[in-house]
């Protein structure tokens, strides 16, 4: 395992050292990037001795071009400790403008903070503010505990300890593993059902609950396929990314990428029925009401249950009443492992923004995922198929 620390400048920076020398022993492999303040509290030359590895200071002074996306793409991990008020500012901003946070913003790991400060500081709005935001964008926060600080009172601030840092790091690691060497599809997005050339049938679905899941499930390992519907929302890098429209397009590629996959997830919001007939032209209105006839699609989720095989197969259920009762409903009838149940009463559950979910396995296997952001809740999603996956 291989970890990229970054070192800010605060007087917990010497507490870094003992983090890097606990995982050293550890044989984990370790790159130190160090910001101009923390130089002035320890030096690089600490780090270099400890790791027995170049310590990075500067975007320019590094042999190649760009260090900071090396960094990061060699690395399992990102851990900052400690972060200062000023870098976690930065962070939240999405300000670069030195190694470390160049570094941070572009990287695709899990990124581990562990804030040391002043505890006025640390308990302004601004701060805590910025950490929320981090978090809802899926950093892990090790809070700092309450004790003696540079100061000369107690309060809180101080650097969490070691062995709290560890720990974070040490479950990052097993989730970093958990689907290393697996194949995972997801289906994400809404289908457009057409009627003509510019009109079609769909749904709220902005596919934000699959988009994550893929993110999450690739930095886990896993070899991942994501069946994208039509949406504005960027699917993450390093996937295969198979395009679809319709909910027989879908059809067709989830039988064909699906199929023997170890795990399938199905977020995609499929039309049930789609327009019967497709008008070649563009339909003139003529004042008169339109009826549209609908036939239905073929429900794609309950073709994949058909060829189950060794797939471990989860569905999601949008409902908007007596939600877990239809949910058991469709884990039995599409021979489920697991359905995630969503209310998306008034589009509650749609679009980026946060989700509230319930996961069901068995005769009444019963998990409460909670309230999140869908970053958070994908990361919470897969360690409890996981867990269910080394069950079965
Ligand atoms: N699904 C599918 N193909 C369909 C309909 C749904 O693959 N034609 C999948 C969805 O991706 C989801 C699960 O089935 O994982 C449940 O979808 P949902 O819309 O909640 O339920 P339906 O089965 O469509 O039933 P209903 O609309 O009656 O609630």
């Amino acid at each position: 395992m291989r970890v990229l620390l970054g070192v800010c400048g605060g007087i917990a920076a010497y507490k870094a050292a003992a983090i890097a020398s606990t995982l050293v022993q550890r044989g984990v492999t370790i790159d130190v990037i160090m910001t101009a303040a923390a130089q002035r509290f320890i030096a690089p030359l600490t780090f270099a001795s400890l790791t027995a590895r170049p310590v990075y200071t500067s975007l320019w002074d590094a042999p190649e071009r760009i260090p900071h996306i090396r960094l990061v793409r060699e690395a399992d991990v990102a851990l900052v400790a400690p972060a200062t008020a000023n870098l976690i500012a930065k962070l939240a901003a999405g300000i670069a403008d030195d190694l470390l946070t160049s570094a941070l913003l572009a990287a695709r790991i899990p990124r581990i903070l562990a804030p040391a400060m002043n505890d006025a500081m640390y308990e302004d709005g601004a701060t805590q503010a910025n950490l929320r935001a981090l978090q809802a964008r899926g950093y892990e926060i090790v809070d700092p505990e309450r004790g003696f600080l540079a100061e000369r009172e107690s309060g809180m601030g101080r650097l969490a300890s070691p062995e709290r840092i560890v720990d974070a790091l040490d479950r990052a690691f097993a989730r970093r593993r958990s689907l290393q060497g697996k194949r995972v599809a997801i289906t994400a997005g809404p289908t457009r059902e057409p009627f003509d050339p510019v009109r079609f049938a769909s749904n709220a679905s902005t596919g934000a609950t699959g988009i994550a899941l893929a993110r999450e499930a690739a930095l886990r390992g896993a070899a991942v396929t994501l069946l994208l519907g039509p949406t504005l929302l960027e699917p993450p890098a390093g996937v295969d990314v198979v395009r679809f429209s319709t909910a027989q397009e879908l059809c067709a590629a989830a039988l064909q990428c699906a199929v023997g996959a170890d795990l399938t997830i199905a977020t995609a919001a499929v039309a049930d029925w789609r327009p019967a007939h497709a008008s070649d032209s563009k339909l003139k209105k003529s004042g008169d009401a339109l009826t549209v006839a609908f036939e239905p699609n073929p429900d794609v989720l309950a073709a994949l249950g058909e060829r189950k095989g060794n797939t471990f197969l989860v569905g999601f259920a949008a409902e908007t009443e007596d939600h877990e009762r239809h949910a058991r409903a469709k884990l039995r009838a599409k021979h489920l492992d697991a359905i995630a149940v969503n209310d998306v009463a008034g589009e509650r559950g749609f679009g980026t923004g946060e989700n509230e979910l319930v996961l069901l396995w068995g005769e009444d296997g019963r998990r409460e995922l909670g309230r999140a952001d869908k970053a958070t809740l994908a990361a919470r999603l897969l360690d409890a198929v996981g867990e269910l996956m080394r069950c079965s």
